[in-house]
This record gives C-alpha cells, sequence and structure tokens, in this order.
C-alpha cells in the first residue's frame, strides 16, 4: 500500500543570500572577529542545508550597494518574464547594515521576508554597529554565531516562509 500523501509534499523554496562589501575576504580578513572560513565554504553548507530543507540557494556577494539593491529588485520583480519571485532573502549587508537607507527601502519595496544575518554579535562590538537601518524591515536577525549564523538564518526564513503557507 503506497502510503504517499500528495497535498503534504512540501514545495520547494528558492531563496537568494545576498553578502555584502568585504565579506569576500572571509578568512582572510580580520580572522579574530570573523574567523578562518572563506566565503566558499559557507555558501557550500548553505548548499547543503538548503537541500536538506528543500530549499535551492542562489548565493551572491557585492561590494556595490546598487548592485545588492538590484539583486533585490530582481529578486522580487524578475526582469525575465519567465522568472518567478524568490521565496525569500537571508542578507548580511556588511558595513551597509549601519548606513544604507537604500538597501532598506529596496527590501521595503519588495515584500518579501528577509532575514538579516551577521558573523559577529555586532551589539558587543562599538557603538556605530549597534544601529541597523535593515532590521525594522526584517522578520528578524541573527548575529554572533560566526559563519553558523548563515546556517541559522536559512532556517529560521524557510520555517518563516512554511508557516505562512500552512500555518
Ligand atoms: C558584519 C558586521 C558589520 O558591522 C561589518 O561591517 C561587516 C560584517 C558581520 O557579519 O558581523 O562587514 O556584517
Amino acid at each position: 500500500m503506497s502510503t504517499t500523501n500528495v497535498s503534504s509534499a512540501r514545495p520547494e523554496l528558492r531563496v537568494l543570500v545576498l553578502h555584502g562589501p568585504n565579506l569576500n575576504l572571509l578568512g582572510k580578513r580580520e580572522p579574530g572577529v570573523y574567523g578562518t572560513r572563506d566565503l566558499a565554504s559557507i555558501e557550500q553548507e548553505l548548499i547543503t542545508v538548503g537541500r536538506d530543507l528543500g530549499a535551492t540557494i542562489d548565493s551572491r556577494q557585492s561590494n556595490h550597494e546598487g548592485v545588492l539593491i538590484d539583486w533585490i529588485h530582481d529578486a522580487a520583480y524578475p526582469k525575465d518574464p519567465s522568472g518567478s519571485r524568490v521565496d525569500g532573502i537571508v542578507i548580511n549587508p556588511g558595513a551597509y547594515t549601519h548606513t544604507s537607507i537604500a538597501i532598506r527601502d529596496a527590501i521595503a519595496a519588495t515584500n518579501l521576508p528577509v532575514v538579516e544575518v551577521h558573523l559577529s554579535n555586532v551589539h558587543a562590538r562599538e557603538p556605530f554597529r549597534r544601529r541597523s537601518m535593515i532590521t525594522p524591515v526584517c522578520v528578524g536577525v541573527i548575529a554572533g554565531f560566526g559563519p553558523h549564523s548563515y546556517a541559522l538564518g536559512l532556517r529560521a526564513l524557510v520555517g518563516y516562509v512554511r508557516a505562512r503557507v500552512s500555518p
């Protein structure tokens, strides 16, 4: 007897993971603060975690605010007419966290669920890192768990999206 229940099949989700300025230097950059793992190995882990969660990961890094904004727009309003909206975004905006009203507005304009992540505990560092322009337009924030913050953020986002689809 087949036990397959078609109605409970979980749909594959599409998640965009964005990394902001200087995160291309992970592994070399201030290892005492950000650790020794490079971005490629974090991206590999996210693909593996995504596979477990039923999510396809598209991971991108840019040092340029406008490029990050274009990717956020495209995730919600694809230029290619055959493209579809992603289901959510995990973003580490790097230093733009503390300065970028433009990235905040881009997220607000998309209506997509976004989880903000940071490797370091930004609240335990310099006072200027305690303020985030991005948090008010996000579902939540994960900070301080090193590279693991990304996988935690991805799990949180996928849980949030699935709960919204079938509470
Ligand atoms: C960071 C924290 C930011 O304050 C900093 O500018 C970064 C990295 C983090 O992941 O801990 O570039 O976002």
